[in-house]
């Protein structure tokens, strides 16, 4: 009995010790236990709880992640979960504690839970996202670690959750690093925290773990797709279904529990103005995944964007994931139904969630609203380009986010990048994740956020490499805010040499909501509706437009916005302010859209 216990307790500990495991999927569809609420927690600058003196890590059953009570009061313990404070989970922790406000650094989370083991489960631990690096432990021994501060990721913990009570300990620390991604220096708030929500997975000892079904590329009446088994029986037979169209397909997967399909179909398209979703169903032995699916294709021909083979203008707004009046990182579905509601009432049928993978409600519920969505992950201004873990980091971060999203058919655009300087290394790195992307999703299209030049006075373009290896020319352009006065649209042109979609990544200027005065006056309500009104003029003489997406919906918190009064640590080029309120700019762009939806019928 004991050498059958060791080797068990070998096995658990060997899967335990393996990094994260595949992502799993449509995880709101699974049986779950939900691990959100508030969690005890210990604020750790000076990593005390996961170095010794020597500042050489603790081994498993030394330190925080052993989660240890204080029971004896001769024994010498200078930490205890049990009397510190706590977080709430998902949240970021600067806006629920004033003295955590611009903390960066480690904050140690316990959550004790009960737990039952079921017959022939296995289980996984699910984060849906922790900003920016986690090590978690489970009762006391380390699982694994993740980076990357967007994007999900899962650990299976079959023969290590405990009967009974277990101690669940995460390291989260989002100290701002140059080699990550984003780097040191970037233009939003570093929240950090376990931000979205954590999650116990139950599945059989087989289970369908991925899948992707979509639109053939290039031909609207073929639904193809794969499915991806997870267990040692992966070739149990699996049937998707979909029942609205009689589509039934009973697949026999390979050894590695990978199927293939293809069917004719005729399914109603999906579009911004019929954002058809149909069920589709997924079955395995008695467990059935179902996922709500729309199907649509998305293609470039010569300067236009065709959804479904129609040409389209792209009326979008850029988003940062801030949730509407609270101004925090993690968002409840409704306060993200609050924003894209602000952008359909502005007359978008599109929306830029930048500059990260933002969270899959958001996603889901701007599908259903018909809200076309670019998708981009944090290759943020000044990465490091020669640095081979950085791009193994980016590289993961583009994958789990086309792993989790693909089924998504709003998603029209996977980005790369956003104002990144030019150089040999960074072409190399953007090519070869451009490549990566394609390689996942190559039904979808690939952006970046370049930056114009000014070839002579007057005249503007995009003169990027990188612009021949992506579908879209897409830049962010500031003419009249750190370019000139807004006066200066007016004697602007554009020109470019590729025979591309033109996209307007990024425009605007700030303004403090109510603040009025000068039109030349920085931070008034005016000089922004100028601006809009003279930028919109500019944009119609763009040779090629076929999208443009303003920064930003609303004012968002950032550091570098030090402006007492005007600013306050919020970057103001919102068109709405925090507190919700639209200012006059939001008007001229809602009346531009009113036009492009009347010249686009
Ligand atoms: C850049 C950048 C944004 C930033 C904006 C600004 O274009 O992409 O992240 O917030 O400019 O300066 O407001």
């Amino acid at each position: 009995m004991k050498r059958i216990l060791f080797l068990f307790q070998l096995i658990a500990t060997l899967c335990v010790n393996a990094q994260t495991s595949p992502q799993i999927i449509n995880v709101e569809e699974r049986t779950t236990i939900s691990l959100d609420g508030q969690w005890k927690t210990i604020v750790d600058p000076f990593e005390n709880g996961y170095y010794d003196y020597r500042r050489e890590p603790f081994k498993d059953g030394f330190g925080y992640s052993t989660d240890k009570d204080v029971v004896d009061k001769s024994v010498l313990q200078e930490w205890n979960f049990a009397t510190d404070k706590t977080l709430f989970v998902p949240g970021d922790w600067n806006t629920q504690r004033p003295e955590l406000y611009y903390y960066e650094g480690t904050v140690w989370y316990r959550n004790r839970f009960q737990y039952h083991p079921k017959n022939n489960k296995r289980v996984f631990l699910h984060f849906a996202a922790v900003n920016y690096e986690a090590i978690v432990f489970l009762n006391g021994k380390t699982i694994g670690k993740h980076v990357g501060g967007f994007t999900p990721f899962n650990f299976e913990v079959t023969g290590l959750i405990k009967s009974g009570e277990n101690s669940l300990v995460v390291k989260v620390d989002n100290k701002r690093k140059l080699e990550a991604v984003p780097t040191i220096n970037s233009d939003w708030w570093n929240y950090g925290g376990i931000t979205r929500q954590v999650t116990l997975i139950e599945t059989p000892a087989n289970f369908v773990r991925d899948y992707y079904i979509q639109l053939k590329k290039g031909d609207r009446n073929i639904i193809n797709g794969w499915v991806q088994l997870d267990g040692n029986q992966s070739d149990k037979p699996v049937k998707v279904e979909i029942p609205e169209l009689k589509i039934t397909q009973n697949l026999t997967p390979d050894s590695k529990g990978f199927a293939t399909f293809e069917c004719n179909a005729k399914p109603t398209y999906w579009s911004p103005e019929n954002p058809k979703l149909y069920s589709v169903n997924i079955a395995i032995d008695d467990e059935v995944i179902t996922d709500k699916v729309g199907f649509r294709t998305i293609e470039t021909q010569g300067t236009k964007i065709l959804l479904n083979g129609k040409s389209i203008f792209c009326r979008g707004i850029c988003i940062h994931e801030e949730a509407a009046f609270s101004n925090r990182r993690a968002s409840t579905p409704e306060e993200d139904l609050t924003l894209l509601q602000w952008a359909k009432d502005m007359g978008c049928n599109y929306v830029r969630l930048a500059h990260y993978p933002h969270n899959e409600q958001m996603i889901r519920q701007a599908e259903k609203l018909g809200l076309m969505v670019w998708s981009e992950i944090p290759c943020y201004w000044t990465i490091q380009w020669s640095n081979s873990e950085t791009y193994q980091n980016a590289e993961q971060q583009l994958t789990d986010m086309i792993t989790r999203d693909k089924n998504r058919a709003n998603i029209i655009i996977w980005s790369i990048a956003n104002e990144t300087p030019r150089s040999p290394e960074r072409l190399a790195f953007l090519s070869k994740l451009a490549t990566k992307a394609r390689s996942l999703d190559p039904a979808r299209l690939v952006a970046a956020a370049m930056e114009k030049e000014e070839i002579k006075p007057g005249l503007m373009t995009v003169d990027d490499e990188l612009g021949k290896l992506l579908d879209i020319i897409s830049f962010n352009q500031y003419v009249g805010w750190y370019d000139g006065l807004p006066e200066k649209c007016d004697r602007v042109n554009w020109t470019f040499s590729e025979q591309k979609p033109v996209f307007i990544s990024e425009f605007g200027g700030e303004a403090l909501y109510g603040f009025s005065g000068g039109k030349t006056e920085r931070f008034t309500e005016d000089y922004q509706e100028d601006l809009y009104i003279r930028s919109v003029n500019m944009l119609k003489r763009i040779p090629g437009l076929a999208g443009t997406t303003p920064w930003i919906l609303k004012d968002f918190r950032s550091p570098r916005r030090q402006l007492r009064y005007f600013q306050d640590d919020f970057n103001r080029k919102g068109l709405v302010s925090d507190q919700g309120q639209k200012k006059k700019a939001y008007f001229i762009m809602q009346k531009w859209y009113e036009e492009l939806k009347k010249q686009y019928k």
